[in-house]
């Protein structure tokens, strides 16, 4: 057997295939469940009085929200956010689109430079980041981030959504939307996700239809 062969000592220790969910323990079960269902568009795949699994792919469950009755929103050090990838910008625009129906909007949208993302919080103030790759390949973001550019400003430009929904739907090129514009140099205490807004609970995230 080939592991068998492998040294404990001297090799790395073998990477996982992929990050297989998340769990999350909350004083609000319904509102969290409500939202990740939304904002997913995932469904649930087995609940209890403690516990509920989300899936929304070939996975079991992505997502699971444990009840924990006593618990507050979450503050201080921990778990920064999660992030999930889509396939274009397209598909980050339409799930933007589709979530800000459900009451669901973005606390700060930024081009990485290796990522254009948009950050929400779901209902206890944890962050989620939705984003889709600026490079077509790893090999072109590895070397992006060893670039001036990035070593300037390694946090990003932020942008207006709705700007970005408008040059999506004027036919503009999706690689020239992705393209970071170059700021000059950046710190952390400029970004505005570092004070969000408080978290907002609500049981249900239907579409509003206006
Ligand atoms: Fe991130």
């Amino acid at each position: 057997m080939a592991n068998e062969q492998r040294n404990i000592l001297t090799e790395k220790v073998i990477s996982p295939l992929t990050i297989a969910h998340v769990v999350l323990k909350t004083g609000k079960p319904k509102p969290m469940v409500a939202y990740y269902k939304a904002f997913l568009g995932a469904h649930i795949q087995y609940e209890n009085e403690t516990i509920c699994f989300l899936a929304y792919d070939e996975e079991h469950h992505r997502i699971a929200i444990i009840n924990f009755p006593t618990l507050g929103p979450k503050q201080g050090a921990g778990l920064d956010h999660v992030a999930f990838t889509f396939d274009s910008l397209q598909d980050l625009v339409l799930a933007y689109k589709q979530r800000k129906t459900r009451g669901i909007v973005p606390i700060w949208c930024v081009n990485h430079g290796i990522t254009t993302s948009m950050y929400y919080q779901d209902p206890d103030g944890n962050k989620i980041e939705t984003q889709v790759q600026n490079f077509d390949t790893v090999e072109e973001a590895n070397a992006y981030m060893t670039s001036t550019d990035f070593t300037e400003n390694p946090i990003g430009v932020d942008f207006d959504p709705e700007e970005l929904v408008k040059r999506l739907e004027s036919g503009e090129d999706e690689r020239d939307i992705k393209k970071k514009p170059n700021i000059g140099p950046r710190s952390i205490e400029s970004v505005k996700s570092r004070v969000v807004p408080p978290p907002f609970a609500k049981d249900s995230y239907e579409p509003i239809y206006l």
